[in-house]
């Protein structure tokens, strides 16, 4: 049998994350092609070639290029590697010309954004996925899964400490492109996360947060901490720092740490390791890391794999970008109102939605 005509792919924004993410569309075994690619800065564009071993892809350079990427070169998918403001022009111009979305987190800023965006994909009936590699990590797997299964009974509590070295580089610094500093960036995959493991949704934000890093102001938000809650009466502490001196030190630039608290018994991590702690034994076990056969490798992966048919479940389609959107914009409301509690159903009823909507994929 012929092999299939390799997926046409686009890129917009070709910077860091972007070229490691089209690296491994390219050598994806099930043949993609980046055919097209868009960058503001050319250089990026060369070191595109470069690190592809090839160069005969199309290239644009004009901030609104993208749309001609789009326009001119019957694509099948785009890949969206951008600041994260403007996600959602991009993610939105190549849901309207019917194609497949891969997009890097978090999905879309701000709730009202994100359930359009979500909802344009649903009607469209593309595939979007939001690059948030987690649901592949075996540990976080593992954790789902044994929730799931009531190891812990039922969850009460849970929290979250991510320190990250974070000064607010480049467009991160600018609050018009970042849309929620160091909240919106790295503390997205950790609202994502735990709304995930826990399978629920948020229901309020009450917290702080401080532009510091290492005594100079930044413009965008560099540090938080947060009491929230979640569905089935679920309470948290969500602490995100930038303020973390570790470039100095090897291997030093990041930290996190995740608990969750159930009747029965506790769930923690240890590097890639996970553990449950029973209550009633006094008991700690190292829980065995096993994958489900088929489970993708990462959201590239996934994301292939639908476009040919391999597999059919989305692990990260865009609702989950808007749930994150949400509790994340409840944070940042928080925050920017002097520690008021926000209430994500109040957000929504401006976006004209109820929380229990966010819980149909489909909405
Ligand atoms: N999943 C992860 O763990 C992870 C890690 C790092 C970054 N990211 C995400 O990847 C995305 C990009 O971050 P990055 O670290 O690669 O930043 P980056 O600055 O290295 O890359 C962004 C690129 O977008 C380009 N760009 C900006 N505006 C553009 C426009 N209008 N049209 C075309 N190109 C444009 C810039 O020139 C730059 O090359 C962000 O959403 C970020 O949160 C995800």
């Amino acid at each position: 049998m012929s092999e299939p005509k390799p997926i046409r792919f686009g890129a917009i924004g070709c910077g860091g994350m972007g070229t490691v993410r089209l690296q491994e569309l390219a050598k994806h075994p099930l043949g993609v092609k980046i055919v097209a690619a868009v960058d503001i800065n050319p250089d990026r564009l060369d070191n595109l070639a470069k690190v592809l071993g090839y160069n005969d892809f199309k290239r644009y350079t004009g901030p609104e290029d993208y749309k001609k990427l789009i326009d001119e070169n019957d694509l099948d998918a785009v890949g969206v590697f951008t600041p994260h403001v403007p996600h959602y022009d991009h993610v939105k111009y190549a849901l309207q010309k019917s194609l497949n979305v891969l997009c890097e987190k978090p999905m879309v800023c701000g709730a009202k954004n994100a359930i359009e965006i979500t909802k344009l994909c649903n009607k469209q009936k593309k595939i979007g996925i939001v690059h948030y590699q987690r649901h592949f990590e075996s540990k976080f797997m593992k954790a789902r899964d044994l929730i799931k299964q009531g190891r812990i009974g039922k969850v009460k509590e849970f929290y979250i400490y991510m320190a990250q070295d974070w000064n607010g580089p480049t467009w991160r610094g600018i609050p018009e492109l970042c849309g929620g500093g160091q909240i919106n960036d790295s503390g997205s995959h950790y609202q994502d996360i735990i709304l995930w493991m826990l399978d629920e949704l948020p229901v309020s934000a009450e917290g702080f947060i401080d532009n510091y890093y290492r005594g100079k102001k930044l413009k965008v938000e560099a540090n938080g901490s947060f009491n929230v809650e979640l569905t089935n009466g679920i309470t948290g502490r969500i602490i995100i720092l930038s303020d973390y001196p570790g470039r100095e030190i090897p291997y030093g630039s990041f930290f996190d740490e995740v608990r969750i608290i159930g009747e029965k018994g506790a769930i923690y991590f240890r590097g890639s390791k996970i553990f449950t702690y029973d209550f009633a034994t006094r008991a700690e076990y190292e829980e065995p890391l096993t994958r489900p056969e088929n489970y993708p490798d990462s959201p590239v992966d996934n994301f292939v794999k639908m476009l040919r048919k391999k597999v059919r479940i989305n692990r990260v389609p865009f609702i989950f970008g808007s749930r994150v959107a949400l509790f994340t914009e409840a944070m940042l409301r928080s925050g920017h109102e002097g520690g008021k509690k926000i209430l994500c159903e109040k957000i929504l009823k401006e976006c004209g939605h109820k929380l229990e909507d966010l819980r149909n994929e489909n909405i």
